[in-house]
């Protein structure tokens, strides 16, 4: 892929979109922009704000003729849009047009109908990344790094806090119905003992991790990503792995999301807007600070262990700065055939030096160590295990 690729970005007016937009017009010089999305004027506004390199175009993400129209010309699409939905439009309107493809949405049917076109992506010499983002798609990146790292780890585990300001977000429709669907296909399996098993549905024996002040101390319950399924394959030493994320508020976590769960089970169709809507209501209600968003990697073998800590106040920041990471890779020629997400395609060291160079606080700093002869970041040092000898 050559430097000065044109990308389009499918929901740019949108809270992560227009991240993404921002950052790659900085991060890649000879990069332009589509900016894309069915309403014009947010689009206009915001290639006003990003200048020349930036264009406009309205499109609709559930129209064939609309996407393939868009494509025309186009080295990369990114769906940074909630139209998950519409996966079949964008996989066949990539293939008519030889376009590379990128999503950011969490959706197992997504991932599902994806995998299946594999191949015919592959033949079309093209990659397709899905699952991008922060989670998904920083966590098994930081499984890879510390698995790497660790020689012999047995536990590899990334927990997350997200505390997000909703009061002040605009949200479309689309993108609070896709919410309430995202948490109807909640999979609660994590990697225990070698095997892969679910959450009880009380929730009992959910992990504790220390994110350190302001936050402390908090219950994560297991949240499984599609790409955390090569992990035992891939680290046979590894016996216990997963993603575990923590709560909202107290009503939202204990009231909200279980009726959620229950209505999107019983009557999806009738219900998913009023949920969607409820769901909204309790984020902003539920709100307060101190707000922030943080990954955290702790990686155990016998004897030693290794903590990292990824932070940022802006949870849309840190969803945007890990895509744009992965398009410098992409637009230095990484673009792996056929689908894969994004934790698993890209090159985990380098990530973390450029989220660290692109404002993400990464604790212990990457900076701490002399760059590696390759010119990626360093790892920072594990300390031995408590109470490993050597
Ligand atoms: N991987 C991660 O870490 C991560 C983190 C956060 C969010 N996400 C996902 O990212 C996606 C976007 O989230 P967000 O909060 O940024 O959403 P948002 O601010 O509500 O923006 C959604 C965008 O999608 C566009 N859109 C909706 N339907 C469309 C259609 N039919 N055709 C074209 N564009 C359409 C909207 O523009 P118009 O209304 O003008 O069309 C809008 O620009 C969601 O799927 C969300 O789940 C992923």
């Amino acid at each position: 892929m050559s430097r000065s690729p044109t990308v389009l970005i499918l929901g740019a007016s949108g809270n992560t979109g227009s991240r993404i937009a921002r950052l790659l017009l900085a991060e890649v010089p000879e990069a332009r922009v589509v900016a894309a999305g069915r309403r014009s004027a947010p689009l206009e506004a915001l290639a006003g704000q990003l200048g020349e390199r930036c264009t406009p175009l309205s499109v609709d993400a559930s129209s064939r003729a609309s996407m393939e129209a868009a494509l025309r010309d186009v080295d990369l699409l990114v769906a940074a849009s909630s139209t998950s939905e519409f996966v079949d439009v964008a996989i066949e309107a990539c293939l008519a047009t030889g376009t590379d493809y990128l999503d950011i949405q969490l959706s197992a049917e997504k991932v599902a109908r994806l995998f299946a076109a594999s191949d015919l992506f592959e033949a079309a010499d093209l990659c397709a990344i899905t699952d991008a983002g922060f989670h998904p798609g920083v966590p098994a990146a930081l499984i890879r790094y510390g698995a790497e790292r660790v020689p012999g780890a047995f536990r590899a585990q990334v927990s997350s806090v997200i505390q997000i300001d909703w009061r002040g977000l605009e949200i479309v429709s689309e993108t609070a119905r896709e919410m309430v669907r995202e948490f109807a296909d909640y999979d609660s399996k994590h990697l225990v003992e070698g095997s892969w098993r679910s959450m009880s549905w009380t929730g009992r024996g959910s992990p504790r991790f220390d994110f350190g002040p302001p936050w402390g101390e908090q219950v994560c319950v297991p949240m499984f990503l599609e790409e955390l399924r090569p992990l035992p394959q891939m680290y046979p030493q590894l016996t216990s792995c997963g993603f575990y994320v923590g709560g909202f508020d107290p009503i939202t976590d204990y009231l909200v999301i279980p009726l959620v769960l229950v209505g999107m089970k019983l009557l999806p169709g009738l219900l998913e807007g009023p949920l969607a809507r409820l769901l909204c209501w309790s984020l902003r209600r539920g709100s307060r600070p101190p707000f922030g968003t943080l990954l955290r990697l702790e990686v155990q073998s016998e004897r030693e262990q290794l903590v990292l800590q990824l932070g940022h106040e802006d949870g849309y920041d840190l969803t945007a700065i890990p895509v744009a990471a992965w398009l410098l890779q992409w637009a230095d020629g990484s673009r792996p055939l056929g689908v894969s997400t994004m934790a698993q395609a890209v090159e985990p060291a380098r990530l973390l030096g450029d989220l660290q160079r692109m404002g993400v606080r990464v604790s212990p700093p990457m900076e701490d160590s002399p760059p590696s002869p390759d010119g990626t970041a360093q790892p920072p040092r594990s300390d031995p295990a408590p109470g490993a000898g050597g």
